[in-house]
């Protein structure tokens, strides 16, 4: 079975560093903010291009962290603030809103790259906005010029949610420097993952760093002295001691990812009209965390079936993600109406990702693209034929 990601292969490469490094960390006894997390810490920020890099749990504390900082919180705001996101991502960007007070507010994405769709962000202000959380989705940047633009016509913070994109740039400049703050994922599955669950937010905001950095160890600056509710976050020592392993190769991780979809691309031609290969703006860098495709039809069943003739001929792929935010349970006190999103929901009907890592090889990317060819050719009929939409770039 051709898996999406293979971790092992990246284990067995740099199989002697990280054993070295892991045994080191365990060794120093110094697990919580030790020395590795200090290191990497520097280490980030200097590879993102910001001041301030800090560890943490999670991804998702990430974005916790982040919000709680910017004190969008219940503590901070009578009334819930409002968060413009997207409804078409992982449930973190959305459920870390509910967690603190705040109350995700969802805008429709534009179909060609997935993020949030400028044109609609207006209609979704109210006095009651205070932020925007934009995510640079399977690893390509949001247009951070109008994105900014917009949050500083409306005094909107912006917190990026770059879990799926460590090393893409916009014009120049990576993902996680733009925004007043970024929120990054190691999840192991991530294109920087280390070997359990970690995270980091970045910031140019002295003043921001230092209220991350309060609380992520409980609210607290000094030891045993408390000035509001934080969490209990820090990113393991020995995490730390991976992620300074395999930041070094980021960039080759990276420039390999992104072999393995100009080989999609150039292979999936032929198929032009049942499917829409991903497309990347020239004023920006995709890394690729995911290579996600989507069929010229919104009817899920094809989509489902194309999936299953696949998963027969030994091909594992995944529907990222088939429930949007607004129709997730944890979120049903929006009372959101799905029609109000066209485009994620056509979305969440045609795409489909492919098996995408920097170790795949090419004899298997043959073998993904003659499975997907012949469940296509099986499945024609449920096909409209439109040409593929315009693209907007
Ligand atoms: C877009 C996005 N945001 C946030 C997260 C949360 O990251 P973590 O799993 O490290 O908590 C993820 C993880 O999958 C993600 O994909």
């Amino acid at each position: 079975m051709i898996p999406i990601l293979d971790l092992s292969r990246q284990y067995q490469a740099l199989a002697t560093e990280l054993n070295d490094a892991l045994l080191k960390a365990a060794a120093s006894t110094q697990y919580i903010l030790g020395p590795n997390v200090k290191a990497f810490e520097q280490e980030a920020a200097d590879f993102i291009g910001v001041k301030h890099a800090i560890g943490c749990a999670s991804g998702t504390d990430a974005l916790v962290l982040s919000m709680l900082a910017l004190k969008l919180g219940t503590l901070h705001y009578g009334e819930p603030a409002e968060i413009l996101t997207t409804p078409f991502t992982y449930i973190a960007t959305s459920e870390t809103m509910a967690q603190v007070g705040a109350t995700p507010v969802f805008v429709d994405v534009e179909p060609n790259s997935f993020n949030l769709d400028m044109k609609q962000l207006e209609k979704a202000l109210t006095p009651r906005t205070k932020a925007i959380v934009p995510v640079h989705l399977y690893g390509l940047p949001c247009n951070m010029n109008e994105i900014m633009a917009f949050a500083n016509a409306n005094g909107l913070a912006v917190i990026e949610d770059c879990a799926q994109a460590m090393g893409a740039e916009y014009q120049g400049k990576k993902v996680g420097s733009f925004g007043d703050l970024g929120g990054f994922s190691f999840f192991p599955s991530k294109n920087l993952g280390c070997m359990g669950d970690g995270g980091m937010v970045t910031t140019n905001s002295d003043e921001l760093a230092e209220r991350v950095r309060m609380l992520r160890v409980h609210g607290s600056r000094q030891r045993y002295y408390h000035e509001e509710a934080g969490l209990n976050s820090r990113l393991d020592d020995i995490q730390a001691a991976v992620l300074r392993v395999k930041l070094p190769h980021l960039n080759d991780f990276n420039a390999a990812r992104q072999a393995v979809a100009q080989r999609y691309n150039e292979w999936l031609k032929p198929l032009a009209e049942f499917v829409t290969t991903p497309s990347v703006p020239a004023d920006r860098t995709h890394v690729f965390h995911q290579y996600t495709l989507r069929l010229n039809t919104t009817d899920a069943s094809v989509r489902d079936a194309i999936q299953a003739s696949m998963r027969d001929a030994g091909v594992t792929t995944m529907i990222y993600y088939p429930v949007p935010g607004y129709s997730q349970q944890t979120h049903a006190n929006l009372h959101c109406n799905p029609m109000d999103f066209p485009a994620t929901e056509a979305l969440r009907a045609q795409v489909l990702s492919l098996p995408m890592f920097p170790e795949l090889t090419e004899d298997e990317q043959r073998t993904v693209v003659t499975a997907l060819e012949s469940a296509v050719k099986d499945n024609v009929s449920g096909f409209n034929r439109q040409p593929a939409l315009e693209q907007v770039y």
